[in-house]
């Protein structure tokens, strides 16, 4: 038995010296050491010993057994690390090549205009406020002083969602809805979405619109002329042009509508402009009393003033854009133009 063990070692020795794949030696270590293994089935023999041998045979029998299993050990450890050698080799970085850069998103030309206008009014003490673009009638027209029967009710002009519920036309029901909140002095910029039942070339029935408004002790048209003129010289220029026409809104007394110098021909007269060396950007007014009376305030104690101006015009000429879709068309090439100003 004792040639027989001898025998099994010296095998295995040269088995586990040819292998080198991990896999192949824990087949070996099944084969040579495993329960039904080859040295196994030579200590079923250890029986028939006698039993001064027996011992001796048994401590060989462990002797080979602990050196095959280190043996095999050995050969597991050089394996790995030659597999592990092999997968760095194969992944091996270059760290000199030059990143993939994520691609990085531009921030909307409307969404620009609104961030934009917003800071320069928070410069002159504004607060932004927002309210819900699904209105009651009563904010969007009833307290603001549009009679039941006038036509900016009607359903051409507006989508009702039922008698009292609709989608607001203007930004000017947060004007109400601030002033029911809050007590004088206020002064608010409100950006926001708005609809009407309109859409052709230059008309979508979503657009956007900035309001403004402010009320306090003694605030006078002059005032409203001041701000407004500070806006316009900070955002198009100093350069630029004002002027106030007459004009009406059920909601403001004196009502103006605001031109600025065409920022195209700076007033000479251009296709833009329609050769009147004009546009409007702006409506705007003394806020009526009739609308202090639906939110409580004392049209003899307070006075202030509103504006609206509609941000897709304000966008197209700011940034020189010739057709209004081409702010909802969402086309990557003409959005990217917008790159760095993402903030
Ligand atoms: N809400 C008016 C519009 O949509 C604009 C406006 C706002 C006019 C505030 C006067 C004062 O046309």
């Amino acid at each position: 038995m004792k040639e027989q063990l001898e025998g099994l070692l010296q095998a295995a020795l040269k088995d586990v010296d040819a292998t080198t794949s991990e896999e192949a030696l824990q087949e070996l270590r099944i084969k040579y050491l495993g329960k039904k293994g080859a040295l196994t089935s030579i200590m079923k023999g250890l029986g028939s010993l006698s039993v001064e041998e027996r011992p001796l045979i048994g401590q060989l029998a462990n002797t080979i057994k602990d050196r095959l299993e280190a043996r095999i050990d050995d050969a597991l450890t050089h394996a790995r690390e030659i597999k592990k050698r092999e997968r760095l080799e194969r992944e091996r970085l270059d760290v000199t090549l030059p990143g993939r850069r994520l691609p990085r998103g531009t921030r909307h030309p409307i969404t620009l205009v609104i961030d934009e206008v917003s800071e320069i009014f928070a410069g002159l003490g504004f607060q932004v406020a927002e309210g819900p673009e699904v209105e009651l009638d009563f904010y969007n027209f009833e307290a603001l002083n549009f009679p039941k029967d006038h036509p900016a009710r009607d359903m051409q002009d507006t989508f009702f969602v039922d008698d009292s519920v609709l989608l607001r036309t203007h930004t000017s029901p947060v004007q109400v809805r601030t002033m029911l909140k809050h007590t004088p002095p206020v002064r608010i910029i409100s950006p926001g979405t708005v609809y009407r039942c309109d859409s052709d070339a230059t008309h979508s029935p979503m657009f956007h619109q900035i309001e403004g408004f402010m009320v306090d002790k003694g605030v006078t048209f002059g005032d409203l002329k001041g701000i407004l003129t500070t806006f316009v010289t900070q955002y198009f220029g100093t350069d630029i042009g004002v002027r106030l026409r007459p004009s009406f809104f059920p909601f403001t007394e004196p009502s103006a509508e605001v031109d600025i110098a065409c920022v195209m021909c700076r007033g000479k007269g251009c296709r833009v402009c329609k050769q009147s060396g004009w546009l409007e950007v702006l409506g705007a007014g003394m806020i009526d009393p009739e609308v202090y009376r639906h939110v409580g305030y004392d049209p003899e104690a307070v006075s202030g003033f509103a504006f609206g101006m509609g941000i897709e015009r304000i966008a197209m000429l700011k940034y020189g854009i010739g057709d209004m879709r081409l702010l909802f068309d969402n086309d990557l090439r003409f959005l990217s133009q917008f790159r760095g100003e993402c903030g």
